[in-house]
């Protein structure tokens, strides 16, 4: 299966995906890489690994539709089967959300439906919560919604801050999003009624809160 990573950032989860890709039995491989940001400093991760990495500054476009065109554009070329967002910080239109339906996944630090948007570790320690994770999900038009392919949990600890919470999550992250995309590329994800329907191992799995065994 073929990935094309849109990041606007530091790129750790790119990362995660390109090592994950460099082992054997990994059934993807990364083939474009999409910057927002001319700076991300996840583009050398991309560089490093020879893989074509590529700066679509929004701030070059007029509107929204034209930015996305031109990302579009960019993985349809490449030839991407699946696009993986990580990290990315642009709101997609609905039009480029329905055009990649089903074949577009996010990764986000907190266990949805709880703690969607922005500042999500902050707002974890400020509600005392006591559970926090991370969930990779189908991308659907509103914000951090979509059907749940897979999530993981970390405990949040009495003296965390954002930044050890954020650590915390992030390691389960870079274990959980290859987990996903692995599932999905060995044809083992299925959405029926908006709820993902896994099947491991010849069984149906008809819970979308599922936690992959980590590599
Ligand atoms: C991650 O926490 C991810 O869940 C969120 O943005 C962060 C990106 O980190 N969507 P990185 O750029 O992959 O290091």
């Amino acid at each position: 299966m073929k990935l094309g990573v849109l990041i606007s950032g530091r790129g750790s989860n790119l990362k995660a995906l390109i090592d994950a890709c460099a082992r054997d039995d990994y059934p993807a491989e990364v083939v474009s890489v999409v910057s927002n940001k001319p700076d991300a400093p996840g583009l050398a991760y991309a560089r490093n690994a020879d893989i074509p990495a590529k700066v679509i500054n929004h701030q070059d476009f007029a509107r929204r539709e034209t930015f996305e065109a031109a990302v579009d554009e960019t993985f349809a070329d490449a030839g991407v089967d699946l696009v993986c967002n990580a990290g990315f910080m642009r709101i997609l239109t609905d039009s480029f959300v329905d055009k990649w339906r089903d074949r577009l996944i996010n990764i986000h630090p907190s266990l949805l439906p709880a703690f969607k948007g922005l500042h999500v570790h902050e707002r974890v320690i400020e509600a005392g919560a006591r559970i926090s994770g991370c969930t990779v999900h189908f991308v659907r038009t509103e914000m951090d919604e979509g059907p749940i392919i897979a999530q993981a949990a970390v405990p949040v600890m009495a003296d965390d801050t954002p930044e050890t919470l954020s650590k915390r999550v992030l390691a389960v992250e870079h274990k959980v999003y290859p987990a996903a995309v692995r599932l999905i590329a060995e044809g083992k994800v299925r959405i029926s009624h908006e709820r993902v329907i896994l099947r491991i191992g010849g069984e149906t799995e008809s819970s979308a809160m599922f936690v992959p065994p980590l590599p």
